[in-house]
C-alpha cells in the first residue's frame, strides 16, 4: 500500500473542513475503500474517562470500552501503537466481532498534541498489520490530526 499517495488523498478529502464527526467519517470511509483485507475502520474518542465509539465503517461495535481495557483501551494509554497478529492471544482482547483475527490500533492526538482517542482497524485476515502498515498507519493519524 502506497501511504504516501493516501495521506495525500486524505487530505485532500478533509481540507478546509473542521467538523469532527465529517472529517472521522470520512477517514474511516477512506481506510475502508483503499485497505485490502480490512473488515473494520474506525475510531474510539476519549470522553469522561472512557472510549465512546466514534465514526466508523464495519459491523456494529461495542459502544463502551473501559481506559487500560481491550486493545483500544491499552493503547489509548500506553500512547503507544498496539499491532496485534493474533486476537485471541492478546489476553483482554475485546470481541465485538467473532471473525476478527487480528487488529491495529493507533493513538490519535488532536493538532495541540492533545490526545483524544484511537483509530482502530481488524481484519478477519491472521497477522493482515506488517510494520509497514503500521508505519504507514501512523502517519496517516499524524496528517489527520491537523484537522482535529
Ligand atoms: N477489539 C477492540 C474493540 C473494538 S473492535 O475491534 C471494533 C479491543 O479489544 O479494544
Amino acid at each position: 500500500m502506497d501511504y504516501k499517495q493516501l495521506a495525500r488523498q486524505l487530505v485532500f478529502l478533509l481540507q478546509g473542513e473542521t467538523d469532527q464527526v465529517a472529517i472521522l467519517a470520512n477517514t474511516a470511509a477512506l481506510l475502508m475503500t483503499e485497505l485490502e483485507n480490512v473488515s473494520w475502520a474506525g475510531f474510539y474518542l476519549e470522553k469522561e474517562g472512557e472510549l465512546i465509539l466514534g465514526p466508523f465503517q464495519g459491523k456494529p461495535a461495542c459502544i463502551h470500552i473501559p481506559l487500560g481495557k481491550g486493545v483500544c483501551g491499552t493503547a489509548f494509554v500506553t500512547q503507544e501503537t498496539l499491532r496485534v497478529p493474533d486476537v485471541h492471544a492478546f489476553s483482554g482482547h475485546i470481541a465485538c466481532d467473532s471473525e476478527s483475527a487480528s487488529e491495529i490500533v493507533i493513538p490519535l492526538s488532536n493538532r495541540s498534541g492533545k490526545l483524544i482517542g484511537v483509530m482502530d482497524l481488524d481484519s478477519k485476515k491472521p497477522d493482515r498489520f506488517s510494520e509497514d502498515d503500521q508505519a504507514g498507519l501512523e502517519m496517516l493519524a499524524v496528517a489527520l490530526r491537523e484537522f482535529l
